[in-house]
């Protein structure tokens, strides 16, 4: 066990490592961040932030010689960084997860060898295999780049064979990933946790809109048959034990038209999802990474109430300050800003969460909290 006291190493700085270090320090750990920015959101409220690349690997010795156990917010370090961690310190996930969950074809590949269904997809690295993955796969199709993607960058959709060549060239000719383009019902997660001792615990199943490919609204729990949800989370346990998975991980699922479960993606971290359970669970996605990382008994992951999650990008920002006032005068709203200064287009700034005693009334309320953050300011108190 790592107790209390001891100091967590999080690679990356953004809000998961922010929301991480907020759920550690409230137990006692001390966090340090290692990320390329100053000033990130992890970094505002760890102990300690270091500033360097993830590729260098003299630098995360050094973070990882200071730290008890390394963990990551960020899942596009390279293996030859997660090795360099592992060198001085515990890492969890391990890097043989992380290598897998970073890099579209070797996660699919991974994922169908076993026998777990994923989207028809053909791998594509030279001209050649252009006409070979647009037989397999059809149109329409999603071309993604094998890694470094999130938030829908690095993904072109293919209506025709003849398109696949110009599109790939769009994407810079890096190696990419053509997927069957599924007519979709919905989109659901499933957040797991898994201790040292193979011990496991899951979150309920969340269901996810999304707006311009990004994460927009999650709702607890999700509205799929019982059939459906155990089979989704069947999948997600069989996948962690055999990565031999500690920490968190959340599987993002489709369900297809025609009511099938295919695996879109894994994400080795806590996910955008399970902001939610900050407020709705027992124990949160970031209290859980933290008991699994420590080798701590699992928390309960019951869900307290239905719940809903509405995610604030820069936008909100577009016509000025955002009316908080009229957004937290609702009394079932609660507010999450990261600490980012900037709000670029497209940014993720914070989120809203809401719980009520019905999914639908979770998601009109904090839908309605996000409309209210455009609101003029007619209170001139609430502008000050
Ligand atoms: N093959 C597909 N068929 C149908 N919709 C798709 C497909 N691939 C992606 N999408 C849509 O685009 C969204 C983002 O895709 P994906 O999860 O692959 O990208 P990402 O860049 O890793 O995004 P994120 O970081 O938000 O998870 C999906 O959640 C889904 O709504
Ligand atoms: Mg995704």
């Amino acid at each position: 066990m790592i107790p209390p006291g001891a100091t967590i190493g999080v690679l990356g700085g953004g809000q998961l490592g922010r929301m991480f270090a907020m759920a550690a320090r409230r137990l006692g750990y001390r966090v340090h961040t290692l990320a390329p920015d100053d000033d990130t959101p992890t970094g505002q409220v760890a102990d300690r932030e270091i500033n360097a690349s993830y590729d260098d690997l003299d630098a995360i010795r050094a973070f990882a010689q200071g730290v008890d156990v390394v963990t990551f917010e960020f899942e596009n370090v390279s293996a030859a960084a997660a090795a360099a961690a592992e060198e001085h310190a515990i890492v969890r996930p391990n890097g043989r997860a992380l290598a897998i969950a970073q890099h579209r074809i070797r996660e699919k590949t991974f994922l169908a060898d076993h026998g777990i269904p994923v989207t028809p997809f053909a791998p594509i690295r030279t001209d050649a295999d252009l006409p070979r993955a647009a037989a397999i796969v059809g149109c329409p199709a999603a071309l993604k780049t094998a890694s470094f993607g999130y938030d829908g960058k690095g993904q072109v959709l293919v209506s025709a064979p003849s398109d696949l060549a110009a599109a790939w060239a769009s994407l810079g000719r890096r190696e990419a990933i053509l997927e069957a383009f599924i007519d979709l019902d919905r989109e659901i997660s499933i957040i797991g946790a898994r201790g040292v001792d193979g011990g496991w615990s899951h979150f309920a199943p969340i269901e996810n809109a999304h707006a311009r490919h990004i994460l927009d609204v999650s709702v607890a729990p999700a509205n799929v048959p019982t059939a459906t949800a155990g089979l989704a989370v069947d999948i997600t346990r069989s996948v962690m034990d055999a990565l031999e998975y500690v920490g968190i991980l959340c599987i993002e699922f489709f369900v297809a038209g025609d009511g099938s479960l295919l695996v879109n993606e894994l994400a080795p971290r806590p996910h955008n999802s399970g902001h939610l359970t900050f407020d709705a669970c027992r124990t949160s996605q970031f209290e859980q990474q933290l008991r699994a990382n420590c080798a701590l008994p699992l928390g309960s992951p019951e869900l307290l109430q239905p719940a809903a999650m509405a995610n604030l990008l820069a936008d909100v920002w577009e016509r000025g300050e955002p009316n908080w006032a009229a957004a937290l005068a609702l009394p079932d709203v609660k507010l999450h800003l990261y600490g980012k200064s900037t709000p670029r287009p497209g940014r993720k700034m914070g989120h809203l969460t809401a719980l009520a005693a019905s999914p639908a009334e979770a998601k009109a309320q904090v839908l309605a909290a996000r409309e209210a953050l455009t609101n003029p300011h007619t209170n001139p108190q609430s502008a000050i």
